[in-house]
């Protein structure tokens, strides 16, 4: 009995190991071994994992998904539907910057669909993204364009969307990226848009604290800012004027930010 007790933990330890180890090589450690390179360009922050199909593939499973948002995932959509929900969106244009896992572009875009809009426009900087992105949106086809378009300098002209989502996109984009991604979100949206924004914040538990910080040192670097000097509200309210709702998750371990442009 002890002898099998300590196989299955000893299994269980080394397959947490391994799936860490292939999160860490296609996340930091690229990051890491391309800041040796003398090239640089736009794509240089986005992780392998959602730039290669086979990996986005392999990758993006619903309960995989919202098992690395600690199961928060159907929350944290849940509260873009619901705002959603109450807007009437006939006439007007949604848009979606930088696609994510999971189904929180079909949710979302069926919730906007649903609430009267024929105009949603899925965008990111990465061709297989948005392949992989349309492969869930069959439904909607007729409602959707599909652009490739860089967050942190966009196409869209001013004051052309209606509402904006940024799903788990600013803890990808080194600092200073984040600021000009939030800058176009502003820019491109209408007075009166919904800008709404899915992130990471700062845990109230001191344990959970210490695994999130650990988390973000290991494997994504450019995320633990958003707890304070790059915490996206108030950047917002520093470039413009908004009425903003944040609703935190799980010890507040994430945030969901609703931003209306006033
Ligand atoms: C929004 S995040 C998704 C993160 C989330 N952890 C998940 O589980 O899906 C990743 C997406 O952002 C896109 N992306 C990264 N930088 C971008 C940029 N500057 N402009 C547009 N899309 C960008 C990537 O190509 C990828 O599709």
């Amino acid at each position: 009995m002890t002898t099998f007790v300590l196989t299955a933990l000893a299994t269980l330890a080394a397959l947490l190991l391994l799936t860490a180890l292939f999160f860490f090589v296609l996340t930091r450690g690229a990051l890491i071994v391309r800041s040796f390179s003398p090239t640089h360009s736009a794509t240089s922050h986005v992780y392998p994992i959602y730039s290669n199909m086979r990996l986005i593939k392999f990758v993006d499973y619903q309960p995989v998904i919202s098992a690395i948002l600690l199961f928060q995932y159907p929350r944290l959509v849940g509260r873009i539907v619901t705002e959603l929900q109450r807007i009437n969106l006939a006439g007007k244009k949604v848009l979606i910057t930088s696609c994510a896992f999971g189904n929180v572009i079909p949710r979302v875009v069926e919730a906007a669909v649903q609430a009267g809009t024929s105009d949603v426009l899925i965008s990111d900087i990465v061709n297989n993204e948005l392949l992989n992105a349309r492969s869930k949106l069959q439904p909607f086809e007729s409602s959707i364009r599909y652009i490739s378009d860089d967050a942190t300098a966009m196409r869209q002209p001013d004051g052309s969307v209606d509402v904006n989502v940024l799903f788990f996109l600013l803890h990808e984009l080194p600092h200073p990226l984040k600021a000009k991604a939030l800058n176009e979100a502003s820019r491109v949206l209408k007075p009166g848009g919904k800008l709404f924004i899915g992130e990471f914040h700062r845990p109230r538990l001191a344990l959970l604290r210490a695994f999130s910080w650990l988390y973000f040192k290991v494997f994504e670097p450019y995320g633990l800012a958003l707890w304070d000097q790059e915490d996206p509200v108030v950047y917002l309210q520093s470039i413009g004027e908004w009425t903003v709702v944040r609703n935190t998750y799980f010890f507040s371990n994430y945030q969901m930010i609703t931003a209306t442009k006033k």
